[in-house]
């Protein structure tokens, strides 16, 4: 029989893309259940035609549950993914509480699929950049190991949930209108402005929580536990993309054609790359997309080794970055 799915955080930004995933990619499902907290209990939302009830989530939430799909902040995953586990559901977790946990696969399918099968209930979600990151590095260090990575991030509203999404709605109303408007969600300013990731700042080492995500991530997930990574993460006013400027190092000069040629075939991958029409990945474009757009391919003009490229990706945080990686985790899980 198929499972019964819970989506834990149904009402946020990333649960109703979850909801929205599972409805397009048609995943065998015998019942659809909603947990949220308990203020949306008993609003509806719809799957596949029908008004679904929103209930409070508790720990007795899960019997019956087959799969679970969490996305409703590490505080709540930690409280809960056992409760789930122990009614004998497995957890797909978009959380960042379990991806160190040497127990818990960190997955991204069309990177490290292989790693599912070795789950003991949990299986973590990756962070949205090192899901994104990822999908573009993997085939190009399949075919030459890569020695250094630099990344530079300009993280969309989305990543924050739904209420900075509206926050950079309203924000950008009122901007327009010349009305002041007081940041409730986010700590600065983000109509027609940019700042340092909100992530939580280590004063010592001068960077903040994502990015130090990104990094162990990004390793964890490329199995290149060693891989020195600089990063910088910015928050830009765009709702539900991410986009990263990549510098990546290998061991030797990998030509443009082939690291194209390579991202052209990958799974997962959009090569959006064309000089002529000064047209690259963009948001407005990887909004609503699976795939990850790739481009600007060419050599690092800053390394004289010449061994160094540079890539401009950009993807749907809310998909590749969330729901639809999620959700590809958990039909990786199904019986074939
Ligand atoms: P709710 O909408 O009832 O607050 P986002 O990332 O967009 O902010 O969404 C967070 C999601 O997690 C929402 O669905 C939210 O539900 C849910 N959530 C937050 N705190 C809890 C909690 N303590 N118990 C259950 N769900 C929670």
């Amino acid at each position: 029989a198929n499972p019964v799915v819970a989506i834990v955080g149904a009402t946020g930004a990333v649960g109703v893309e979850l909801l929205r995933c599972l409805e397009a990619r048609n995943f065998p499902l015998s019942r659809l259940r909603l947990l949220a907290s308990p203020r949306s209990a008993g609003r509806t939302m719809t799957f596949r035609g029908e008004a679904v009830e929103v209930e409070a989530l508790t720990e007795d939430s899960f019997e019956g549950v087959g799969l679970a799909l969490f996305s409703a902040g590490s505080g709540v995953s930690k409280r809960y993914a056992a409760a789930a586990v122990k009614a004998g559901a497995v957890v797909v977790d978009n959380s960042s509480a379990f991806r160190m946990d040497p127990d818990v696969p960190l997955v991204v399918p069309e990177v490290n699929g292989a790693a599912i099968a070795r789950h003991r209930g949990i299986i973590a979600n990756p962070n949205c950049v090192a899901a994104i990151a990822t999908v573009a590095l993997a085939p190009l260090h399949r075919a030459h190991p890569i020695r250094r990575l630099h990344a530079a991030t300009y993280q969309a509203a989305s990543g924050a949930g739904a209420a900075a999404m509206e926050e950079l709605r309203e924000s950008t109303a009122a901007y327009l209108r010349g009305e002041r408007f007081e940041p409730r969600v986010l700590p600065h300013p983000y109509a027609f402005n940019l700042f340092s990731h909100n992530a939580e700042m280590d004063p010592e080492t001068g960077y903040n929580g994502e990015e130090t995500k990104v990094v162990a991530e990004t390793r964890r997930i490329m199995g290149t536990p060693e891989l020195p990574v600089g990063i910088t993460c910015i928050r830009v006013p765009v709702l539900r993309a991410h986009a990263l400027a990549l510098t990546v190092e290998f061991g030797e000069a990998v030509p443009v054609e082939e690291a194209r040629a390579l991202l052209a075939a990958a799974p997962g991958v959009k090569l959006v790359d064309d000089r002529a029409r000064n047209h690259f990945p963009m948001p407005s474009d990887a909004t609503g997309q699976d795939d990850v757009l790739v481009g600007r391919i060419r050599p690092d003009s800053g390394d004289p080794s010449g061994r160094s490229l540079c890539l401009f990706v950009v993807g749907d945080q809310l998909l590749k970055g969330a729901a639809l990686n999620a959700v590809q985790i958990a039909e990786a899980l199904l019986p074939r």
